[in-house]
């Protein structure tokens, strides 16, 4: 799969750029007086300019304020500091103890700001800024990635979507490149995926549609909720039983965002086709349908396909995956493959005990059976998106059940 339009590229907007050095500066400030002082600041301050929410590429330099949990605040530092490589981080809070400053500092904090603000000390601070910027500015400028969006859809319902995105995106986080990855539901209906990896989120979409007007860089950080592989996870918030909707708008001021700060966003589009789900897959690079060789599904997953091309997505952008499948079935399979006029891009192997053990026990299938023909499937899987990554020889030869059938991996779609 060689596609390189969404490898990591330089930012366009609000960079640190040698001949203009115009700098934007995120506000991430709870306390109305102290984010007005600081507006007034940056306003003033030559070079500097407040960051447009709608500008998805990561600020040059973020404010964050101290919350009243400490320890949320280090680790939003530090997942902001690894993701947006080029972007520095200032915090400030009422209280200044040296535990702290110390932990701040560790964390990845280049600057202190004690509150009340100080107009001299902030200047001074934006200054020294300048001055590392200025130094650093050829090789560390905010990168805005263009991270591929997976968006996995279900031909119907029970199909296994949602193993689908989970388990490709912890193969994901196994690659040697240690891409970032970020699993988001999209599933207002079912919105079940945190079963999956026994995590109880506190944050979900609710909290984004409550005021989309509060979406930066600092607040998508704060509402992810990350699992002990790093991988890190936006919940729906939203299902069948409760009130609401997830907006289009919603969903693509969020995904913009986070594909401009993660390698893979990984998709869980559940199985209805609605204005939301469409907004999701228009923004995909990769629409991955999910099907399984099953009358009644093979019949959904043909009407899924033909309106998503009678709605305009290009055959490029579509996949077809083929989850529970039998060794035996290959006559089935042609067969489906001609009535669906879209040839199979993955078969993922049918294994229900290593599946439901993994489900079960909310890990996905690369910690609970790495070994098995399913989880060696969701690895070979994830390999085939990096092509940076060249996967292990001894790993090749052992994916060697699916020899067969490997010329429907490689075979662009039809
Ligand atoms: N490769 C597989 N082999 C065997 N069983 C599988 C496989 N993948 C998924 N399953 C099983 O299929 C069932 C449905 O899986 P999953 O919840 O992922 O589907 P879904 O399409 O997301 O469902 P829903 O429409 O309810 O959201 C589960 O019991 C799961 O264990
Ligand atoms: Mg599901």
């Amino acid at each position: 799969m060689a596609e390189s339009s969404w490898k990591p590229k330089r930012a366009s907007a609000g960079t640190a750029d040698s001949t203009k050095s115009t700098f934007n500066v995120e506000l991430s400030i709870q306390s109305a007086e102290i984010k007005k002082a600081l507006e007034e600041i940056v306003v003033e301050k030559d070079g500097f300019q407040l960051k447009d929410n709608k500008e998805t590429t990561p600020p040059s330099l973020l404010i964050l304020e101290l919350d009243e949990n400490p320890e949320e605040t280090f680790s939003v530092i530090r997942d902001l500091v690894k993701a947006a490589r080029g972007t520095e981080i200032f915090l400030t809070a009422a209280e200044l103890d040296s535990a702290i400053l110390l932990e701040a500092m560790r964390s990845g904090a280049k600057e202190f700001l004690a509150q009340p603000i100080q107009k001299q000390e902030v200047e001074d601070a934006f200054s020294r800024f300048q001055e590392r910027a200025t130094a650093t500015v050829a090789n560390d400028a905010p990168i805005k990635k263009d991270g591929k969006v997976l968006a996995f859809f279900g031909g119907k319902g029970g199909v296994g979507t949602t193993s689908m995105a989970v388990n490709t995106a912890a193969a994901l986080m196994k690659l040697p490149s240690e891409p970032r990855v970020v699993l988001v539901d999209v599933n207002q209906h079912g919105g079940d995926l945190p079963l999956y990896l026994d995590i109880q989120p506190t944050h979900s979409f609710r909290d984004i549609a409550a005021d989309p007007s509060r979406v930066d860089q600092a607040f998508l950080f704060r509402i992810l909720t990350k699992c002990e592989s790093g991988l890190q996870i936006l919940a729906s918030g939203y299902d069948d039983l409760s009130t609401g909707r997830l907006s289009p708008d919603c969903v693509e001021s969020t995904l913009r965002m986070l594909q401009s700060n993660f390698d893979y966003v990984v998709l869980d589009c559940g199985h209805v086709l609605d204005l939301t789900t469409k907004k999701a897959m228009e923004l995909a690079s990769l629409i991955l349908v999910t099907s399984t060789l099953m009358v009644p599904v093979v019949h959904r997953t043909k009407r899924i396909l033909e309106l998503l091309r009678g709605s305009g997505f290009p055959q490029s952008k579509l996949r077809l995956i083929m989850n529970r499948y039998l060794s035996g079935e290959k006559d089935v399979l042609v067969e489906t493959e001609e009535i669906l006029k879209q040839k199979a891009h993955w078969l993922v192997p049918n294994d229900y005990p290593s599946v439901s053990h993994s489900v079960n026990s909310g890990k996905p299938l690369i910690d609970t059976a790495p070994k098995t023909a399913v989880g060696k499937s969701y690895m070979d899987f994830a390999y085939s998106f990096d092509d940076q990554a060249s996967k292990p020889q001894a790993k090749a030869s052992t994916f060697g059940w699916l020899s067969p059938f490997k010329s429907k991996q490689t075979q662009p779609a039809t």
